[in-house]
């Protein structure tokens, strides 16, 4: 603004007024920039092996994992809230070197799959897919010494992405950032007649601490070294760009920026870079966080989701996958 503007007819300096704006809800309201609502929110959903089974995540409170038989309670929740999507992850009873219940077609999450486009045909169903939690090592794609193998990788995670698709799943959501998962899973999609299945790619997926409670509840931590030579060093956002460019060039229908909290400026950017659907995972470790100082009573946990999830919203995100949707969906209904 120009600096004249600031100066009264005696010459003197002046200021503006930005709290007029500000005075009443009603003005708030009317002048409010961006808005969180129920439609933005994805839940995942942890589906483990067994029967009868509902256990708590220690580390992550008021998530359970379910077995496939009792996932009918949470999903009557979910309905309920009109929540739009959920996320589905597996638990198998056993791993082994090639994660091959990842793409077996008994899976949990194939049969977890199958059980709500029965019964609850509207919802939709986005397959994480993802090697780590089937595997024995705990790593992303396949091993050879302490090497992981590309490659050798992106054949299973196609194979995996088929079966997801063929129980039904209306999104695959691959999240193992080996490079050319995206046209390996688009190839094999298509060649087995899902080319109106999209592809919401984990494209700039940071090697994070903030995944540690996902883990816990996965139990996919690996068991040797760490993910950072396929996950993002934190320090980085320009090749954050490169990384959404390669996933755009081939074929990613939505681009998901994860974690959130301390990455919102790389949503901005993605954002500003492409004109795809982004989404932001706001992943274990912050809704751990959340819920740990909210139990101990330091902070308003209500108004902290809310605030968090809507700065979510302002960096940039058009859809947000988050453990707190069903209390956010509570929230965002009571008004
Ligand atoms: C699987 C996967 C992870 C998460 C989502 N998909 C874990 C990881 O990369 O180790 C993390 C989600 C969360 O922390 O909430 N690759």
């Amino acid at each position: 603004m120009c600096e004249d503007m600031r100066k009264e007819a005696d010459g003197n300096m002046t200021f503006g007024r930005l709290r007029r704006l500000r005075r009443t809800e009603g003005l708030r309201r009317l002048v409010r920039e961006h808005s969180l609502s129920v439609d933005d929110l994805i839940y995942p959903l942890f589906v483990t092996h067994g029967q009868g089974v509902k256990e708590p995540v220690p580390s992550m409170p008021g998530v359970f994992r379910y077995s496939v038989d009792r996932l009918a309670e949470e999903l009557e929740e979910i309905a309920a809230l009109r929540i739009p999507a959920v996320m589905l992850f597996g638990i198998p009873a056993s791993k082994d070197p090639l994660g091959s219940g990842a793409y077996d077609d008994e899976g949990e999450v194939q049969r977890a799959t199958r059980l709500i486009k029965r019964d609850y045909p509207g919802l939709v169903v986005v397959a994480d897919t993802c090697l780590c939690e089937y595997t024995d090592h705990g790593h992303c794609g396949v091993v050879r010494g302490t090497e992981i193998e590309n490659d050798a990788s992106l054949e299973l995670l196609a194979r995996t992405a088929v079966s997801q698709a063929a129980a039904g799943a209306d999104v695959i959501a691959p999240s193992n950032m080996m490079d050319g998962f995206v046209w390996a899973i688009r190839r094999a999609l298509d060649a087995h007649g899902y080319q109106h299945v999209p592809i919401m790619s984990y494209a700039v997926k940071y090697a994070s601490a903030f995944y540690g409670p996902f883990r816990d509840a996965a139990g996919s931590a690996p068991q040797f070294g760490d993910r950072r030579s396929y996950q993002m060093d934190p320090p980085n956002l320009r090749e954050a760009v490169r990384e959404a460019a390669e996933d755009v060039a081939q074929g990613a229908d939505v681009l998901m920026v994860k974690p959130g909290m301390p990455y919102l400026d790389v949503v901005r950017v993605i954002r500003d870079t492409f004109d795809l659907p982004v989404a932001v995972y706001n992943v274990s470790g912050e809704y751990a966080m959340v819920k740990a100082a909210a139990q101990k009573g330091w902070i308003d946990e209500k108004r902290v989701v809310l605030e968090m999830l809507t700065g979510m919203k302002r960096a940039g995100a058009d859809m947000i996958l988050t453990y707190h949707a069903k209390d956010a969906a509570r929230w965002l209904a009571e008004g």
